[in-house]
């Protein structure tokens, strides 16, 4: 165990590779369809608290003990919660919620690969009515086919790249293709705010009508902060694993943090413009983006260039999630088994793929099969992001506030604080004097993290299951 692991070679290539890691379904598709089914600007502002207040210092701790086991996430746990059985089974948890996840990933992700190529065929030029988006998107989810080989397909792309471990490569590319992609989303958000002209999406986005507001509805916006910034299952934590010790923690977790949640603001704007401008329902779930964008595209000048670079984007988005996903799991059977790390990639790789079989049928021939009014892919979705990521969230902040000496954690989380020099736009928020005065002396987050996180997602718990 002595071996050098490797580190990355800058803070940005962490925060690029955990950003990259964040930055995918989750903000594009996922964000706007709860949002909606949500009923809109409460969900979101419940959600920018839950990401503030919750998920950005469960964030931090995260990538604390990642830093600290120098590991994955059950070798971690085990030797940051000190060899206790019960922390080395929250890794375990972990990789259990990295499989969920993972399948029903591949599967969405497959969507926006196949709409590539209806892109490409010029089919969304041909819906004079946005209507017909819907219902094409309707006929491709009739047919299992068309998913599943896409499944297939996206899930290869993933096994390939962190079989032949070119992610660093991907790095490199992440630093032009985020760019250009926020550039894309930036265009179509002004494009959004100009069609909507009687604002009205921009009110269902920021005017909070709280009467709406239900316990599964804070349940939810948790699970979207969590889902969102890959937290709670050991994603982070691995990435956190690959920290140099002198690199400070919360100001590379910020950065992640604002990027994330940014984006998602900004596909929530493009998508509910749209959607209310020409005159589509907010509320109908996981094919909304499928069901408007392409209808924008079919309007917009050069519209199936557009189309085919955005889901072009949106599908190497998903790639750099979905191979975080896979990573972390594939790590923990590399480090603790001592299995190969090629026959372990295509294992987990094809493993989750017929576990997100049932996923995918369930948009079309199960669609009817459903446990407690979800379908096979809802009830997973749920269960695993609503429930198993912020599980994971409780644990590391109880594991932090609770297990460890606070003298400690907190030696350990103002390491690097000195070192923040960044040249970048956001040296402004990450700035050495902004936050070593404001955070970095980590007491704010510690209290925090002892108090308020694990009490907010136990009454978040409880509230939800209406026994509060
Ligand atoms: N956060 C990613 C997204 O928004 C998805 C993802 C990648 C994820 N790794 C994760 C979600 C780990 C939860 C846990 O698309």
């Amino acid at each position: 165990m002595s071996v050098q692991r490797e580190q990355w070679g800058s803070r940005i290539g962490f925060v690029l590779a955990a950003a990259g890691g964040a930055i995918g379904l989750g903000n594009i598709w996922k964000f706007p369809y709860v949002a909606g089914q949500n009923g809109g600007a409460a969900f979101i502002l419940i959600y920018l608290a839950a990401s503030l207040l919750i998920a950005f210092p469960i964030l931090i701790g995260e990538i604390f003990i990642g830093r600290k086991g120098q590991r994955n996430p059950v070798g971690s746990f085990r030797i940051v919660g000190q060899n206790r059985s019960i922390w080395t089974s929250f890794g375990y948890l972990g990789v259990l919620t990295g499989f969920i996840i993972l399948s029903y990933y591949n599967v969405v992700a497959g969507w926006s690969l196949g709409y590539i190529i209806e892109a490409l065929r010029g089919v969304f030029s041909g819906f004079e009515d946005p209507l017909m988006a819907g219902f094409h998107y309707e006929l491709l989810m009739a047919n299992p086919k068309w998913i599943i080989g896409w499944q297939a397909i996206f899930a290869a792309i993933s096994v390939t790249v962190v079989y032949a471990g070119v992610q660093n490569g991907i790095e490199k590319y992440s630093k032009i293709l985020m760019p250009l992609f926020l550039m894309i989303l930036l265009f179509l958000v002004v494009w959004g705010i100009i069609l909507d002209s009687e604002g009205k999406g921009l009110a269902f986005l920021f005017k909070p009508d709280w009467s709406v507001v239900k316990g599964k509805t804070i349940l939810e916006a948790l699970g979207q902060a969590f889902f969102s910034l890959s937290l709670g299952m050991g994603a982070m934590l691995t990435y956190g694993s690959y920290l140099k010790s002198d690199d400070n923690i919360l100001s590379s977790a910020l950065m992640v943090a604002i990027l994330d949640v940014l984006i998602a603001i900004l596909a929530g704007i493009a998508i509910f413009t749209a959607v209310f401008a020409m005159g589509l329902s907010p509320d109908s779930g996981p094919g909304l983006v499928f069901k408007v964008l392409p209808a924008v595209f079919a309007k917009l000048p050069g519209g199936t260039l557009f189309g085919v670079l955005f889901f072009l984007l949106l599908t190497i988005a998903a790639v750099t999630s979905a191979i975080s996903l896979l990573e972390v799991i594939s790590s923990y059977f590399v480090d603790e088994k001592n299995y190969t790390r090629h026959k372990v990639v295509v294992i987990v790789g094809i493993i989750t793929f017929f576990l997100g079989i049932p996923s995918a049928l369930s948009f079309g021939y199960w669609k009817n099969v459903t446990f407690f009014g979800l379908n096979f892919f809802g009830m997973l979705d749920y269960v695993s992001a609503n429930i198993m990521l912020p599980l994971g969230g409780l644990a590391i902040a109880i594991l932090l506030g609770w297990q460890l000496k606070k003298n400690d954690v907190i030696t350990e989380l103002r390491k690097g604080a000195e070192n923040i020099v960044d040249a970048s736009p956001w040296s402004l928020l990450s700035s050495k004097v902004y936050l070593s005065q404001r955070f970095n002396n980590g007491l704010i987050w510690h209290w925090i993290i002892r108090y308020v996180a694990p009490v907010v997602i136990l009454l978040v718990f409880l509230y939800s299951l209406g026994l509060i």
